[in-house]
Parts: C-alpha cells; sequence; structure tokens
C-alpha cells in the first residue's frame, strides 16, 4: 500500500479527509506491551549463549525486573566492597522464546530496555543488537529485520557486572528495570519522538510548541528515484485535559521524509486558562499526536503526557514557580529500593516519594544518574521537582572501573537518550551534567562542561544546566567555563552567605547538602556534643560504637557535611539560597560511612532502608508542612538514674511542656532559629509526656509509656488492597510489643513469617544497617522494636494471609486482598 505512487495518493487523501475526520479513531496501530513475565536466567558466563539453539530448560525462570546481586550473599569481601553494598556481581545471562504474530509482518518491532546493570549485550536469534556499558539509561533495539513473523524468537542478553568496583554505591546486576516491546507501522512517531514546551503562559492562555520526529521506516532502495517512498500525511495533535476532555486540535499536511529517514515537524497549539501544574496540584494534560496516511488508515498515536508551568531561579531572590516564590525542599536519593534491591517497582517507589511528600519534601535528586522512567511519571504526578543527573564522573574516575573507562565514547549518546526520553516531563526542573566531578580542577573541564551543555541545549533549552560541585571556589574549572546556569554547591553550607561576592550576580541552588548520620532508634548522650565522623575523609575512621550505630540525635555528621538542624537554619535565612537536595531521603544499600564492614548500607537517610522514620523527619515536618507536629524522643526504656536528653520538634503553639510521670519538667520554647527544645533529666520509668500549647491552650500531646518485656505482634499492612497483576506490593510493618501495646524500643526478637494464598513474601528487612541476613529470608529479627515484611501480588486474585510468630510472643495475622 505504500509502494502507491504519491500523486494518486495525494488526490485520495484530499478526497477523504473530511470524512475521516468526522469518525471516531481506530485503535492506535502502536502497542507498547510489558515484556517482563516469564524469562529464564543463568549467573556465570555460559558461551554461545546467544544462539537460539541453546538448550535452556534448565535455567531459572523469573520475571523482570531483577537484580540477582540482591539475592546474594553479604560478603566482607566482595569486589564491590562496602561501598558497593558487599554484594556479588558477576555475569549473568537473560533469555527469553517468544512469538511473533504473522499479523505484525509489515510493521515495525522494537525492544525497549529503561535499564541493564550493566555492560548489556543483546541479541535477538543470534543477530546482536547492541552494546549498551550504561546501567543507567533506557535504549531501544530495532528487531525486525531478524524477526520470524508467525513463528519463535529468542532473545538473549548477556550482562556484565563482573569487574568490579564499579560503582561508589550499591548499583545491583541485571535487567533491573522494566523491558518493553514496541510495535508501529512503518511510518511513524521516533522513539522519544515528540518535544513539548509551554510558553506565553498566562491567566487567559498557554502556548503549547510541539516538535515531532517522524521517521519514515520503509526500506531503503538505492536503485529508486531520490523521492521514493515519500508518504503524504495528514498530522492531527489533540490536548485533553485531565477529565479526557479535548481542549484544542490541529491539523496539519505534509510528507514525510524519504524512506529510512526522520523529518521534524512542528506544531503549535493554544490552551485557554490553562490549570498550571504545581508541587501541591500537580495537574497533568496529554498531547496525543496522530498520524493519518491513506483515507482511513490512521498510522500512529503516540501520546505526550505534559504539564502547564513556568519557573524561574533568580539570583537575589531564589526560585519561583507559576511565579510564586518557593524553596525546593529536595532530597538526593540513590536508585535502589532497599530491601528490593535495584529492581524498580512501581508501587515502591510511590511508597518512597509518598513518604517523602508526608515529611514535606517536594524535590528529588536523582543521585547520580538518570532515574527508572516510572520515577519521573510519579514526580509529575505527586507534584515533585527533579534534578536529573547524567554522571558521577567524566573522564577521571573516583573507583577503577566506572564508566571514565566510557565516558569518551559513550557520554554524547548516553546524555542525549537521557535528555530525550526525560524533556517532556513538567517535573524536570535542572539537568545536572555532573556529580563532585574530578576534572572540577583541570583545564580538561574548560572543553568538557561547555560540550556536554551544549549537547543538552540541543535538545532542550527551557532548563537550567548545573554541575553538583564539592570545589565551589572560583578557581573551578567547570564553572569557571561558563558552561553553566545555576552554581551547584555540595556541602559549605558555611559559604552560602558568601555566594553573592564570590559569584556576583549568579544563581544558587543547593545541589548536596547535610549528610548527617543515624541508626533509627539509637541514641548518644550528650545530645547537644557533635561527633565528626569521620573527622577527616582521608583518614581511617577509628571513633564510632562498637556496634556500627550512630546516634539518632542529629549529632553525628562526617567532616564534609554538616547537621540537618545546622543546614536549614542557613538554608532559611537568605531567599536567594534557590533549595536544596539533602543527602539523604532514604538509606540506601552501599556507602555505609562513617563505618566498614560489617555495615553494609548507608546511614544518611531521613528515612531507614526499611521505610522507618529517623526522628528528624519530624523536624522536617515541623518546618516544611501545615501538619500539626509534636514529636518527642528517644524513646523511654533507661537505666534508672541515667540523664537523658528529652527533645521536642513542634510547630503552630508556642511552648511545649513536658511532664515525668505527672510532674512537669518544665516549659520550653523555641528562642531565636531553634528548631527544637531540649529537657535534660535524670530517668524514671514510666510515662513522659509532652503537651503543645498555643495562647495557652493545648494544641497536641504525645506520651511514651517505658515499655515492658516484648509480649506479642503487631501486623499492619500499609495497602489491604493490592492489584493481582503479579507486581503491586503490600508493605507490612511488624511490631514488637509490651502486653500493654506498647512498642519495645529496644527488641531483636527472631520473628517467622509464612505466607499463603495468592502471593509471596518478597523480601524481608528490619533498618539495621549491619544485618547479614539475606533479604529473601523468612525468619528475620526485629531491629530497635520494628521489621517489615513485603509481599507481592503473584498475578492471581485472591487473598494473600501473612502469619508472624516469634518465640514466646503471640503471633499475629494479616490479610491482604489482591484483585
Ligand atoms: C558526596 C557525594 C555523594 C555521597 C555523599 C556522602 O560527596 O556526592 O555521592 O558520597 O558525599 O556524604
Amino acid at each position: 500500500m505504500l509502494s502507491i505512487p504519491v500523486k494518486i495518493l495525494r488526490t485520495f487523501l484530499l478526497l477523504s479527509f473530511v470524512f475521516l475526520f468526522s469518525k471516531s479513531f481506530a485503535q492506535s496501530p502502536r502497542s507498547r506491551a510489558d515484556f517482563d513475565m516469564g524469562w529464564r536466567f543463568h549467573l556465570g558466563d555460559v558461551q554461545g549463549a546467544e544462539a537460539p539453539s541453546l538448550k535452556d530448560a534448565e535455567w531459572r525462570v523469573l520475571n523482570l525486573p531483577h537484580d540477582w546481586s540482591i539475592e546474594g550473599k553479604f560478603d566482607k569481601n566482595s569486589p564491590a566492597t562496602v561501598e558497593g553494598g558487599a554484594l556479588t556481581g558477576g555475569i549473568g545471562w537473560y533469555r527469553k522464546t517468544f512469538t511473533v504474530p504473522a499479523s505484525s509482518k509489515g510493521k515495525k518491532v522494537y525492544i525497549d530496555f529503561d535499564g541493564v546493570y550493566w555492560k548489556s549485550t543483546v541479541w535477538v536469534n543470534g543477530h546482536q543488537l547492541g552494546f549498551r556499558p550504561n546501567g543507567y539509561i533506557s535504549f531501544e533495539y530495532d528487531m525486525t529485520p531478524y524477526l520470524n513473523f508467525g513463528g519463535k524468537n529468542v532473545i538473549a542478553v548477556k550482562v556484565d557486572n563482573s569487574v568490579q568496583p564499579n560503582s561508589r554505591w550499591y548499583s545491583g546486576s541485571g535487567i533491573y528495570r522494566n523491558v518493553w516491546i514496541v510495535t508501529t507501522n512503518k511510518v511513524a512517531i521516533d522513539h522519544w519522538g515528540t518535544s513539548l514546551t509551554t510558553t506565553n503562559i498566562s491567566d487567559n492562555s498557554a502556548t503549547v510548541d510541539l516538535s515531532i520526529s517522524i521517521k519514515n521506516g520503509l526500506e531503503k532502495d538505492k536503485k529508486a528515484s531520490d523521492d521514493f517512498g515519500v508518504v503524504p500525511i495528514k498530522l492531527q495533535t489533540t490536548i485533553y485535559d485531565a477529565s479526557n476532555k479535548a481542549i484544542a486540535t490541529i491539523t496539519s499536511d505534509g510528507t514525510t521524509n524519504h524512506a529510512g529517514e526522520i523529518k521534524l515537524f512542528a506544531q503549535k497549539l493554544l490552551v485557554a486558562s490553562p490549570h498550571l501544574w504545581s508541587v501541591n496540584d500537580p495537574y497533568l494534560y496529554r498531547a496525543v499526536t496522530r498520524i493519518f496516511c491513506l483515507t482511513h488508515k490512521l498510522e500512529d498515536e503516540y501520546t505526550t503526557p505534559f504539564g502547564i508551568r513556568y519557573f524561574n531561579f533568580d539570583a537575589d531572590k531564589g526560585f519561583s514557580l507559576n511565579g510564586k516564590p518557593m524553596k525546593i525542599l529536595g532530597v538526593c536519593d540513590h536508585h535502589d529500593l532497599g530491601s528490593l534491591g535495584a529492581a524498580v517497582n512501581y508501587r515502591a517507589l510511590q511508597r518512597q516519594l509518598e513518604m517523602l511528600k508526608e515529611m514535606g519534601c517536594n524535590g528529588i535528586r536523582t543521585s547520580h544518574n538518570p532515574p527508572a522512567p516510572e520515577l519521573l511519571d510519579l514526580a509529575d504526578k505527586m507534584g515533585f521537582l527533579v534534578m536529573d543527573e547524567a554522571f558521577d564522573c567524566w573522564q577521571v574516575g573516583k573507583v577503577k572501573y566506572d564508566y571514565h573507562l566510557f565516558f569518551d565514547e559513550w557520554h554524547k549518546r548516553d546524555l542525549e537518550d537521557q535528555v530525550l526520553r526525560d524533556r517532556n516531563h513538567p517535573s524536570v526542573i535542572i539537568w545536572s551534567i555532573g556529580n563532585e566531578i574530578p576534572q572540577q580542577g583541570d583545564t580538561s573541564a574548560l572543553r568538557v562542561a561547555p560540550e556536554l551543555a551544549a549537547i543538552v541545549r540541543s535538545l532542550d533549552m527551557t532548563r537550567p544546566i548545573t554541575t553538583a560541585n564539592d570545589r565551589p571556589d572560583t578557581s573551578n574549572k567547570i564553572i569557571k567555563s561558563g558552561a553553566l546556569d545555576l552554581i551547584g554547591y555540595n556541602y559549605h553550607e558555611f559559604d552560602y552567605a558568601a555566594f553573592h561576592s564570590r559569584y556576583p550576580g549568579k544563581k544558587f541552588i543547593a545541589t548536596e547538602t547535610t549528610s548527617g548520620l543515624e541508626t533509627r532508634g539509637h541514641y548518644d548522650m550528650p545530645s547537644d556534643s557533635i561527633r565528626v565522623w569521620p573527622s577527616r575523609w582521608d583518614r581511617p575512621f577509628t571513633d564510632g560504637n562498637p556496634d556500627n550505630t550512630v546516634s539518632a540525635y542529629d549529632n553525628v555528621r562526617p567532616a564534609w557535611g554538616s547537621t540537618h538542624e545546622a543546614t536549614w537554619k542557613v538554608m532559611k535565612k537568605y531567599d536567594f539560597l534557590s533549595g536544596l537536595f539533602i543527602w539523604t531521603g532514604w538509606d540506601y544499600m552501599g556507602e555505609p560511612t562513617p563505618y566498614k564492614w560489617p555495615s553494609r548500607s548507608s546511614y544518611f537517610g531521613i528515612i531507614d532502608m526499611a521505610g522507618f522514620p529517623k526522628d528528624i523527619y519530624y523536624m522536617y515536618q515541623s518546618e516544611w508542612t501545615d501538619k500539626t507536629v509534636l514529636h518527642i524522643l528517644p524513646h523511654w526504656n533507661w537505666e534508672p538514674g541515667k540523664t537523658i536528653d528529652v527533645w521536642a520538634f513542634y510547630n503552630h503553639a508556642d511552648e511545649v511542656e513536658l511532664f515525668v510521670n505527672g510532674k512537669s519538667m518544665g516549659v520550653k520554647k523555641k528562642e531565636g532559629d531553634d528548631l527544637h527544645v531540649m529537657w535534660r533529666l535524670k530517668y524514671e520509668p514510666g510515662t513522659l509526656k509532652a503537651v503543645s500549647r498555643k495562647d495557652g491552650k493545648i494544641v497536641k500531646t504525645e506520651v511514651i509509656h517505658t515499655a515492658g518485656k516484648p509480649a506479642k505482634l503487631l501486623l499492619i499492612a500499609d495497602r489491604k488492597n493490592i492489584k493481582a497483576d503479579g507486581k503491586d506490593l503490600s508493605f507490612v510493618t511488624v511490631k514488637i510489643l509490651d502486653k500493654d501495646g506498647n512498642v519495645v524500643p529496644t527488641a531483636d526478637n527472631l520473628v517467622n513469617f509464612k505466607l499463603n494464598g495468592a502471593g509471596s513474601l518478597r523480601a524481608t528487612d528490619n533498618g539495621c544497617e549491619t544485618d547479614h541476613d539475606s533479604f529473601q529470608t523468612k525468619d528475620r529479627h526485629a531491629f530497635n522494636g520494628l521489621a517489615l515484611a513485603i509481599l507481592q501480588s503473584n498475578g492471581t486474585a485472591g487473598s494473600i494471609t501473612l502469619t508472624a510468630s516469634s518465640k514466646g510472643l503471640q503471633g499475629a495475622t494479616v490479610a491482604v486482598s489482591s484483585k
């Protein structure tokens, strides 16, 4: 059909369009199918495993996303080191046999990988499709020429994470993000083929500029005339609001480029009375672009979700969104999902963001790599501002085998792909082209930084570019190169005030701050003396606690960092400080500063790895949200007579009064820039009660009782109804209670889990940085009174029952329904 002479086609088209556009649209000829289920996996190299004939019946069957490292044993001698999580890398092979329907003949069939860590090579039916070293980049291969339509096909993926260390944090290993099969007609919108920007935004209207890359996927014929394969098309874009109402449409005529080529089309639409996207009201529109070739024939349909918003970084006034000044209250996070490892899971990501949102956080830095696409989808939907980061190093590496080995050959392709993939997300507001780049002090940065910035600007002119600098002085060659729109400081909090004199007229962002250290539920006194652990980054650390705990009073930081409170006090003070990204929102695998083995995960999180907030969470909540907060710490189980510091974070009140067993310990008020109040008192068991008051009226009361011996378990599922899709999760908190229902804050009882019904026990955890039990274990010690069990749907509807038992304690059961 597509070889009909162009003239005839044109006439045909003219006659038929009136009819065509009055009809309702046919189903999209583009499909994007989840390709995660039913892969075979083998850990270890296998010669010739790309051959379709290889017998893989003995290989393990699993569903993606998959991270084989997280299934392994913690090992002091792991080549990844404790910085990398002390787990194992190696080489892994994945294979999948699949059929492509005969009806797909004449179409294009692609395979899309959202991310494979790392050095992946992909073959289909024995043909090598490509190699991709970067473990965080998304990529697509065209499988069309090699497929058996109507027959069997074999895809094989080799993942090589054997040469280590190649990361400063836990990377995970394998096809740890989603995989998709995309089928389109030959004339279709290219991969990541739209660029959508919004301008001239007012109460009355907004202009939507859309640039669309249309690929003419007809096969090239060298002997044919120059305009061989040029196809006349009608291009129609319709904008739908969040209620699915079509609110603007544009149709334009044109022709594709020659066979095998891509052509850019531009369309402009107006949205009347635009509903703006913001962090509190993340309103999304959709632009649906349809290509029509012949009469009645919808060739492609492609959806670009978008938000209408404008923002500005001002050298004096800081950040504003839609004309309203605000600070970016962000956190840095790595990509792992705690006990799930790097294997991406929508619900697990959503839970991480929900808890951050509850704390008042409105920003995420994807440190130090492109995130899973789902993270940006969620950020769009939930209202987070994202600093989308590309690299942790350029040509000079930080560990022996990291990306510096691939930078020269791959940086252009990787950075382009990141910008192409992410540029339509309203949540993305900053591109970071690097974190603490070792070349900051090297003249090579004068060349590389502008080159990287030019790559970004060639694809997106709407967002500022920064780097996260740990040397933010004026000798920094990246800053000197003039490539940056925003000067990013990592740490150096006490130099912020001098920023204007150092960089007159420049715009500021605190790309990384704090690095406060805490173990949930552990308290070292006196709480007001700050431990600097380690006291120098380049010296071995010999202080610390014998059990590798760190106090949760916000009184521990490394030499380069500052406490949460000290950092926030500075950030609050100056309007020009447009925002901050705290290191980190969540604890993550690897980098257990200040310790080494037996620690294997970080202490930096405001929330521990299992998802239990540390106390400092409530300081942020009291400052960053409108919720009424009164949080007291520590727990109330100590040696009688011991001197204890009691802290309270509070807001919406003038004062807090503390009572021990009914006796007042005095009224305290925050003075000056205080962020908490403190009482120092002698411990006596019983009841600790805090009462916050405003104008003499009680605002909130908090009570902690001294807990008795562990007596029973309590299970609390975060969601009792989950989707029966084989992916959805329910996170079940386990509490060790005394007979009266108080959490026993020091309990470490071993809890055994049994699961029945339509699901599986995906992982268990407790937030302890030194726990070496595998995350797959069904027996998990509680840590400071808490543990976590993660249930996953097995793809069929039904009830899932989790039973927890522990020697000498009354057990508990929770039922989750999977529909
Ligand atoms: C920063 C670095 C982060 C993390 C952090 C720990 O310098 O950018 O990746 O290592 O230190 O404090």
